[in-house]
């Protein structure tokens, strides 16, 4: 087990548990008497590391909820049916609220614990690895309202947030890779060495994936359960790695002033694909393999997207690369590709630039744009998009 502090100053707020398997989560919750959680009925009936969990919990005389979760549903409402919950069932000031499920579901459990009698304490057992290496990482809580997203919320810590690899063997593929991918934006921010890591472990995982079920015909829920138990210890380094990485800027810069705008590294990009994905869903269209439907993209496939546009954005503003493909934009377009996670933009700058002139971080008509100048070396540079626009055309 190792533990990680997010620090204010010089006092720890907040501590990043990480280890192999769901059974350490018993000793985090020892000092609290009052466990009151709220778990994502998918993974509640999905996962056996949460039905081990739930054991732990019911040691702990946890009160249990389950939770219905989508992007529909993270509302105020949803919010406050935790609240009433919580009231009905007595919980007090010293209440601790735990949220077991993805971002969605840690998000407006921290919120309602943020505003449950004035705020009681929170933590977190993030289950898909998007949510393990960001979301459940920094204290940034909230739900959607009109039609906005996380347009109402707080940054407020969690006691702690507990990762473990175990809890991904149930998650599907596409999910996993749509972690990986933020995985490897946070080490295309800080590198230590791990983004190569990182990126050899998703292409050997893809690989043996791809060789055991399209070759050799086995099923694909076991062998990639069979994958995930045997990568344990590593995805576990990677995690500490990753929420290293995060836990160290959000220190340093816990309300995004300054530094921790890096984490955005192509958001806003990604931020635009997935609106106009969205927009454009059942859509049909014509190609060489005959009539297609336009499917949504997962964040992770976006941010993948993004960072091959901010890695050619870069090129040209630094180096002023002209190249068809630049020299960052092939290697991190390669890296992407190799690990299996699409990384392809199916919009053209022009019709990406209307959303993200509605980049709801941008401040003077410009945005903050993270500009990768190598793997590890990156720097916010403010840009309009009409900038952005000759930059790439
Ligand atoms: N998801 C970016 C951040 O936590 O700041």
């Amino acid at each position: 087990m190792e533990q990680i502090n997010i620090y204010s100053g010089k006092k720890a707020i907040s501590r990043i548990v990480t280890a192999e398997g769901i059974k350490e989560l018993d000793a985090c919750l020892k000092p609290y008497r009052h466990v009151f959680a709220v778990i994502d009925r998918n993974v509640a009936d999905k996962c056996p590391a949460v039905t081990q969990l739930t054991e732990i919990l019911k040691r702990h005389d946890a009160k249990i909820r389950l939770l219905e979760v989508s992007e529909d549903v993270k509302t105020l409402e949803t919010v406050m049916e935790i609240c009433a919950w919580m009231l009905e069932n007595g919980a007090d000031r010293d209440a601790l609220l735990l949220a077991v499920g993805g971002g969605i579901a840690t998000d407006m459990a921290g919120f309602a614990a943020s505003i449950y009698k004035r705020g009681v304490r929170f933590a977190y057992v993030p289950t898909t690895l998007l949510s393990q290496v960001d979301a459940a990482i920094g204290g940034k809580t909230g739900v959607n309202f009109e039609k906005y997203k996380n347009i109402l919320g707080v940054i407020r810590q969690p006691e702690f947030t507990y990762l473990c690899p175990q809890v991904l063997e149930s998650l599907p593929k596409r999910d996993f890779l749509s972690g990986a991918a933020e995985m490897l934006k946070t080490f295309m921010i800080e590198d230590n060495g791990n983004y190569q890591k990182a990126a050899d472990l998703f292409f050997d995982i893809s690989s043996e994936f791809t060789m055991e079920t399209m070759v050799n015909g086995k099923d694909e829920r076991q062998v990639w359960k069979a994958i995930m138990t045997r990568n344990r210890r590593q995805m576990t380094e990677l995690i500490s790695a990753a929420a290293r990485v995060k836990a160290g800027v959000v220190s340093r810069d816990q309300f995004e002033r300054g530094e921790r705008r890096k984490l955005n590294l192509g958001h806003t990009f990604a931020h635009a694909i997935e609106t106009l994905a969205q927009r454009d869903e059942g859509e049909r269209f014509s190609n060489h393999d005959g009539v297609c439907e336009i499917k949504g993209v997962t964040h992770g496939e976006a941010v993948a997207a993004g960072m091959v546009l901010a890695a050619r954005l870069a090129d040209r503003y630094y180096r002023n690369d002209r190249s068809e493909t630049t020299e960052l934009e092939a290697k991190v377009s390669n890296d992407l590709w190799d690990a299996d996670i699409p990384c392809y933009c199916p919009y053209t700058i022009e019709e990406m630039a209307e959303t993200m002139k509605k980049d709801k971080k941008a401040e003077g008509g410009k945005i903050h744009f993270v500009l990768p100048k190598a793997v590890g070396d990156v720097e916010i540079v403010d840009l309009t998009v009409e900038e952005v626009i000759r930059f790439l055309k």
